[in-house]
């Protein structure tokens, strides 16, 4: 592939130039020429792997203020960081990122490596977010490539490869124009382009610095870019999650497993997450093993809905009241007093249950 010779400038060339008059001012990010904090471009990047911009701002300046440096992340307790990320989904990279902290504490002095292979191999950090890294906190020559540059250079060359196979091709032909020197620069100015230019729909071509250089511009057809592959539709799991309160008002939570979705997170129990519907007493007889229960308000509660990114989930919330504070039918967990919620890494989709029984009134008594 090669760069169109009709374009005035060599590519990195226009980039650069509009990145030192039109940068965004983010939170993470330095003035145009100046390296940040590895740390900051760290922490940043793992926070908007899945995030918008928008929504990392305060947890990244949350984060600082709680732990200004990488050893006092890794001195922290594992369940104090899930907590500050509680609401930001995708719980693996709170654990990758302590994990982290602590690989960069205790195995590099509390500094992060420059070299692209020695970030590959620090915990939670892939492809992206090691040459992300290199590129901005270190200024090296690695090519950078998320959705938003993705996205450009598909447009660029108009390639008909539809993603994800189309990653390859597109890696090759970023990295040709990658360029010696601002390589951090460069990637942050494409993705400032990505997202309030060149965007999947209605993009404003004639504010774009390379939109002579644009095969697709000079085309018209650059919301077909990238070629999309064909949709797959997401399965709905559902399940029935139970919130069983104590006399003295404490409500059992659980902790998930380690690996997997919400891993490490708290939830309120629940039957397995599967395609099928579940009745409210068939829930009961796998949680209590009887179903020998009966509503004694006449309504249950709204479901509670949730998309993950390979599934959508509906939950259907009951509350039981014990009568006792002690009942052998009723699984291991921790009794935690709803005012307490907030101290406890409760993902959106739990703090969704916790809304639903706040609204409803429907309850069985155990
Ligand atoms: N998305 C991922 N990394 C980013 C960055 N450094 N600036 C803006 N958006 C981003």
């Amino acid at each position: 592939m090669t760069y169109p010779m009709r374009a005035q400038k060599p590519f990195s060339r226009a980039i650069l130039d509009w990145y030192d008059s039109h940068a965004r001012t983010l939170p993470w990010r330095s003035l145009p020429g100046v390296r940040p904090d590895p740390y900051h471009v760290w922490l940043s990047e793992i926070m908007l792997q899945q995030t918008t911009v928008v929504t990392v701002g305060p947890y990244f300046e949350k984060f600082l203020a709680a732990w200004p440096t990488v050893a006092d992340m890794a001195a922290a307790p594992l369940d104090d960081i899930l907590t500050a990320w509680a609401g930001l989904g995708y719980y693996a990279r709170a654990r990758n990122l302590h994990k982290c902290a602590i690989a960069v504490t205790k195995e590099h002095g509390g500094r992060f490596p420059s070299s692209l292979d020695a970030l590959l191999s620090l915990p939670g950090i892939g492809p992206y977010t090691a040459a992300a890294i290199a590129a901005i906190a270190f200024d090296q020559p690695e090519t950078v490539v998320d959705g938003n540059i993705e996205r450009i250079i598909a447009r660029l060359y108009r390639i008909e490869t539809p993603l994800p196979a189309a990653k390859k091709e597109i890696t090759v032909a970023a990295d040709e124009l990658t360029p010696e020197k601002r390589a951090g620069d460069y990637a942050q100015c494409l993705m400032d382009i990505g997202a309030t230019i060149c965007t999947p729909r209605n993009p404003k071509c004639d504010q774009c610095p390379v939109e002579k250089a644009c095969a697709a511009r000079a085309a018209g057809d650059m919301e077909r870019f990238p070629v999309k592959p064909p949709k797959k539709v997401k399965p709905t799991r559902r399940a029935v999650v139970f919130w069983i309160e104590r006399p003295d008002g404490h409500v059992l939570l659980r902790r998930r497993p380690e690996k997997g979705l919400l891993g490490g997170m708290m939830e309120f129990p629940s039957t397995d997450w599967r395609e099928e519907m579940i009745s409210i007493d068939a829930a009961l007889q796998e949680m209590f093993g009887s179903a020998a229960l009966r509503l004694d308000a006449g309504e249950t509660l709204e479901l509670v809905r949730h998309t993950f990114t390979h599934f959508h989930l509906q939950l259907r919330p009951v509350v039981i009241r014990l009568k006792n504070a002690r009942d052998n039918r009723v699984p291991e967990g921790e009794w935690v007093s709803s005012s307490d919620f907030s101290s406890r890494a409760l993902p959106t989709l739990m703090q969704k249950v916790v809304a639903a029984v706040e609204k409803g009134q429907g309850s069985l008594a155990l």
